[in-house]
C-alpha cells in the first residue's frame, strides 16, 4: 500500500451537516442534501504549500493533500487537468476589456472538464470496493465515465436523452459502456438510473448525487488561484446545469483560504444558461433560494438542458455571496458566439462555452464589468462533441 498525501476527515452533509465515516459507500443525505468531502487544512497545510506546486504532476492529483483518494494504486488518471488559461487576442480588445481569459476545458481527457469529476469519483469507487457505475447524461459526463471506468475495469453503464449529440453515443459505445436511451431530458433519464439502481444494483453517480466528482471539479478553482498567482480573477463566467463547476470551485476557493493561499475576497461568480432552460436564472431574478423545475427545456447546449438542479441552493448561495449573477443567452447568440470563439481565438468551443461570451456580452451592456477587470470564461468543453449542431 503506496498512501496517497491525503488529509481526508470525513463527509458532512451541505443540507443539515450530519456528518458520515469517509469510508461510508454513499449518495445523497437522508435529508436529501448533497454531501461533501472535508479535510484537516490545518495538516494538509504543512505540505500543499505554494512553493511545493513546482515539482508536482500537472494534472488534478497535484492537490493531493486535498483529494479524497488515500491509496495511490487507486488513482484513475488519463492526464485530467492542467489546462490552458488563454488570454485573449481579440475579443477582448473588441469588447473594450483588457484582461479577458479563457480557461480551455476541451483539452481534458474525451474533451470536457468533466474529466477531472469523473477522475476522482470512479478512483474513489475502486477504493471503496464498488465495481458498477451508473450515469444519466446529456453527454460530455457519459463520455468521461466510459474512458475512466475503462480504464479502471468496472462496468459502466450510460442513460442518455435519444437526441443526444451523435460522438457521446459512439465514444462511449467504443469505451466498452452499455448505453440506453431515453426519450427526454437529463432529468428523465436521471428517473430511470433511479429505477436501475433498484431492480440491478448500479451504484449511481449522477451530479451531486454522490460525495466525490465535485472534488475532482473544484481543482479548476485551484488552478485559477495558481493562474493569477493567488490574487483570484474578478469574474468568473460559467455555463452552468447541474452546477457542480461552480459549486466546486466556489469550495475550492473557500479551503484555499483555509491552507493560507488566498484572502476573503472571491470572484463575482456567473451563472450562464439558456433561454430555453434557465432554472437557476429564474431563481436568481425572483430572490428565490432553490429553483423550480423549468418545464419543457430546449436548447443546442445539451449540457445546459437540465430542468431542476440538486445543487441549485448551493449555485444560488455562492452566486449572491460573490455578488454574482445569473443570466440566459439565446441560442442563437450562442452559437454565434461559439464561431467567433473558434474563429478570432483559436478555441473550438462546445456551445456551452461559446454562451459563457454571449453572457459577457450582456454583463458590459447592463454596466457590470469594469474595463479593466480580469473576467475568466470558462470554455467547458469541446466543439468536436458538438459537429452536428455546429454545421
Ligand atoms: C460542455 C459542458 N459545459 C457545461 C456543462 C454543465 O455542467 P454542470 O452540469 O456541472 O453545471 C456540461 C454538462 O453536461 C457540459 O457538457
Amino acid at each position: 500500500m503506496h498512501p496517497t498525501a491525503s488529509t481526508v476527515k470525513d463527509i458532512y452533509c451541505s443540507k443539515c451537516s450530519r456528518r458520515f465515516d469517509i469510508n461510508e459507500i454513499l449518495n445523497l443525505c437522508e435529508c436529501g442534501g448533497p454531501l461533501l468531502i472535508n479535510y484537516d487544512y490545518a495538516k494538509a497545510a504543512t505540505t500543499l504549500t505554494k512553493d511545493s506546486l513546482a515539482g508536482r504532476a500537472n494534472t488534478i492529483w497535484r492537490y493531493e493533500e486535498v483529494l479524497p483518494v488515500q491509496n495511490e494504486s487507486n488513482v484513475v488518471c488519463l492526464g485530467e487537468g492542467g489546462t490552458e488559461l488563454l488570454e485573449s487576442k481579440k475579443v477582448g480588445q473588441e469588447l473594450g476589456l483588457s484582461n479577458l481569459y479563457f480557461k480551455d476545458e476541451s483539452t481534458n481527457p474525451t474533451g470536457s472538464f468533466k474529466a477531472r469529476g469523473l477522475s476522482m469519483a470512479v478512483s474513489r469507487a475502486k477504493e471503496l470496493g464498488i465495481e458498477n457505475l451508473i450515469i444519466p447524461t446529456a453527454g460530455n459526463a457519459g463520455s468521461a465515465v466510459a474512458a475512466y471506468a475503462a480504464r479502471a475495469g468496472m462496468r459502466c453503464k450510460v442513460i442518455m436523452p435519444s437526441d443526444v449529440p451523435e460522438p457521446f453515443r459512439v465514444d462511449c459505445d467504443y469505451h466498452g459502456a452499455e448505453i440506453e436511451f431515453v426519450d427526454g431530458t437529463i432529468a428523465d433519464c436521471g428517473h430511470r438510473v433511479g429505477e436501475l439502481v433498484k431492480s440491478e444494483g448500479w451504484f449511481s453517480v449522477a451530479t451531486l448525487k454522490e460525495p466525490y466528482r465535485i472534488e475532482g471539479k473544484k481543482t479548476m478553482g485551484y488552478e485559477l488561484a495558481e493562474h493569477f498567482e493567488f490574487e483570484l480573477p474578478d469574474i468568473v463566467i460559467y455555463p452552468t446545469g447541474g452546477g457542480t463547476g461552480l459549486i466546486g470551485m466556489w469550495k475550492a476557493f473557500d479551503e484555499m483560504e483555509k491552507l493560507g493561499w488566498i484572502n476573503s475576497k472571491r470572484p463575482r461568480m456567473v451563472s450562464v444558461q439558456t433561454e430555453g432552460c434557465a432554472p437557476i436564472v429564474r431563481a436568481f431574478e425572483s430572490g428565490a433560494d432553490s429553483a423550480t423545475t423549468w418545464e419543457n427545456p430546449s436548447t443546442v447546449a445539451a449540457g445546459l438542458r437540465v430542468p431542476g438542479a440538486v445543487g441549485d441552493f448551493l449555485m444560488l448561495e455562492a452566486i449572491r455571496k460573490s455578488g454574482g449573477t445569473a443570466l440566459a443567452v439565446s441560442d442563437a447568440e450562442l452559437l454565434s458566439d461559439t464561431r467567433e470563439l473558434a474563429s478570432k481565438e483559436g478555441v473550438f468551443a462546445a456551445p456551452e462555452g461559446g454562451a459563457t461570451l454571449s453572457a459577457l456580452r450582456k454583463m458590459i451592456t447592463a454596466g457590470q464589468v469594469e474595463k479593466d477587470e480580469r473576467v475568466v470564461l470558462f470554455i467547458t468543453g469541446s466543439g468536436y462533441k458538438y459537429l452536428d449542431v455546429l454545421k
